[in-house]
């Protein structure tokens, strides 16, 4: 259940975070947004993944799952930047420049996303695993990844992208981090090259369909349910699948995504026999 991961999840960070931060502001910037909730979406698609396939959670599994969280919590603190998307209310809580200024809101950004390669690195899984671990992760995360999708977000404020061009932003900015965190659970559990790849396949469809699904929520949503102020792309003159392509349309490619996903899950099990049915808890986060 995705709720047991999300439990191990918070434990392991609440009790490892503070220790990590030499700085008593910094400490307390970084666990200000890294305790505030969240749904730990990443790391328990990694859990679940590696879970399934009768890997052992033990600590050094949560350790490198939660490593994907800390990248993640870095990229929320800097995407709601004065300079970026200068959003004030974030996980339910005023943003993190909001409480601690820009500049130590920064660094706390900074120093989750240097943490979460120290903590994929340094553990006890076997070595090839490791560096498997880090190579995927910088490579959805840095400037052909994550980071490319969200320099083509600010690029793309105030002019229209063509549906191709908005699918690849949406594929890099949010689907990169959602493929890393699936392929990981294969990764840990040692699963074949074909398996892997299937499963980051997966993890591509269900980011595009999470990022499509957080654009309608920012039209459709509400502050409360969402803990981050809505209707904020318009003004912003974002480049989303609703401006673009109204919320029926909209609605529909989000089905399409998920439809895509769901054929990978057959796959799994085709090419496994094992029963991906799990995936069904995440697939329902869509509602
Ligand atoms: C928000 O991600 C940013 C996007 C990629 C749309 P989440 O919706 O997973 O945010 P948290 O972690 O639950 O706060
Ligand atoms: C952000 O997309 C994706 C990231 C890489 C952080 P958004 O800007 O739409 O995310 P929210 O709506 O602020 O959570
Ligand atoms: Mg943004
Ligand atoms: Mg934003
Ligand atoms: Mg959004």
């Amino acid at each position: 259940m995705i709720k047991d991961y999300q439990k191990q999840v918070n434990d392991y960070l609440r009790d490892h975070i503070a220790a990590e931060c030499g700085e008593h502001t910094l400490e307390e910037a970084t666990s200000y947004s890294l305790l505030a909730g969240g749904k730990r979406l990443r790391p328990a698609l990694t859990l679940a993944v590696a879970d399934h396939f009768g890997q052992k959670i033990n600590q050094d599994v949560l350790r490198v799952a939660c490593a994907v969280e800390l990248l993640h919590t870095y990229s929320l603190i800097h995407d709601d930047l004065p300079a970026m998307d200068n959003d004030d209310l974030r996980r339910g809580l005023p943003t993190n420049h909001r409480r601690f200024g820009a500049g130590m809101a920064t660094l706390a950004g900074d120093g989750l996303l240097t943490l979460a390669f120290q903590w994929l690195s340094d553990n006890n899984l076997p070595t090839a695993s490791r560096l498997a671990l880090v190579c995927e992760l910088s490579t959805a995360a840095g400037p052909n990844g994550m980071v490319a999708g969200q320099a083509m977000d600010i690029m793309g404020e105030g002019q229209t992208l063509t549906l191709g061009q908005l699918k690849v932003l949406h594929e890099k900015k949010t689907g990169a981090l959602l493929r890393y965190s699936v392929l990981a659970g294969g990764v840990i559990a040692q699963r074949s090259s074909e398996v892997n790849q299937l499963l980051a396949r997966f993890g591509e469809l269900y980011g595009l369909a999470f990022q499509i699904y957080d654009d309608l929520m920012d039209v459709v949503g509400t502050q409360e349910e969402m803990g981050k102020a809505v209707h904020k792309d318009d003004g912003e003159n974002k480049n989303t699948y609703p401006g673009l392509l109204g919320i029926a349309e909209a609605k529909h490619q989000l089905a399409l995504a998920l439809q895509g996903a769901r054929e990978v899950q057959e796959q799994l099990h085709q090419q496994t026999g094992n029963d991906f049915t799990y995936l069904d808890e995440f697939l329902a986060y869509f509602k």
